[in-house]
């Protein structure tokens, strides 16, 4: 199995692409090579892509190069989520933010989240951009996102989307134990917000996963939650997917 995507951020796309190519050409062995996301491994198992159920629910939600690139990142979410509903963390799951809500989408797809009867999946974001607001503007921002991505999980009465900015609407719709917590903010100070809201519900055994934690672009999220983590006795893995992974 190999996976091939030329989605990489921060190069020159032509010669960068014809660098790989000359490179994976001087593998030995042909198989379990990964390229995209910033990531280039050979001789891996790559064993999520053996995962059907994983790959039907990541195929299902992918509408851009970009949402099939982070393939590996969108298995850490899934095998995060997987792991506390199988060994049984209390809780509830909390995406800050989702954007258009396609990584929640995956995760209550693989994790048959509708089932989860004393679970609710708590989605937030501001889902739109003015000018002069300090979180980068993305290319589905509108007036109609919150409604679409409502919409995307009509199916599911255990998703709860809510409009507003991180961390000031936490104080106004929030679980009270959290099993599972994925916080993709790519701010520092609302990032910390969230963490200084949400941390303390996370129940023993519960995963936080940082997604932009690794990643230089986003240094300023982890001087801030270094510290702020180092503080309560945690400490972050950096996955080499450019996320933090932290456990209760
Ligand atoms: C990278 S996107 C999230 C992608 C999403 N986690 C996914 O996996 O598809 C970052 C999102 O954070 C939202 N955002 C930034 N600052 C925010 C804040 N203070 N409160 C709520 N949402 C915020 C933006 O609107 C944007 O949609």
């Amino acid at each position: 199995m190999n996976f091939l995507s030329s989605v990489f951020f921060g190069v020159k796309a032509e010669g960068f692409v014809k660098g790989v190519q000359s490179t994976l050409d001087n593998i030995s062995n042909q198989n379990g090579i990964f390229t995209g996301d910033n990531l280039i491994t050979f001789g891996r198992n790559l064993g999520f892509f053996e995962d059907e159920k994983f790959v039907q629910a990541w195929r299902g939600m992918v509408e851009t190069p970009v949402e099939e690139a982070i393939v590996w990142r969108l298995h850490t979410l899934a095998w995060a989520a997987r792991s506390v509903i199988a060994r049984g963390i209390p809780g509830d799951f909390v995406e800050c933010a989702c954007y258009k809500g396609g990584t929640a989408k995956l995760i209550a797809d693989y994790t048959d989240f509708k089932d989860q009867a004393d679970r609710t999946y708590y989605l937030y974001d501001l889902f739109e951009h003015e000018p002069g607001m300090p979180h980068h503007s993305m290319p589905e921002h509108s007036k109609q996102l919150y409604q679409r991505v409502q919409q995307r999980f009509a199916d599911m009465p255990n998703v709860r989307v809510t409009q507003g900015a991180v961390p000031q609407v936490l104080h106004e719709v929030a679980p009270q134990q959290v099993a599972f917590m994925h916080i993709d903010l790519n701010n520092a100070p609302a990032e910390i917000g969230a963490l200084e809201v949400l941390f303390d519900r996370v129940s023993p055994g519960g995963i936080l996963v940082l997604d932009d934690y690794g990643w230089l672009g986003y240094r300023a999220q982890k001087l801030a939650e270094d510290p702020w983590l180092a503080a309560r006795g945690y400490h972050v893995l950096e996955l080499p997917t450019g996320q933090g992974l932290v456990f209760k």
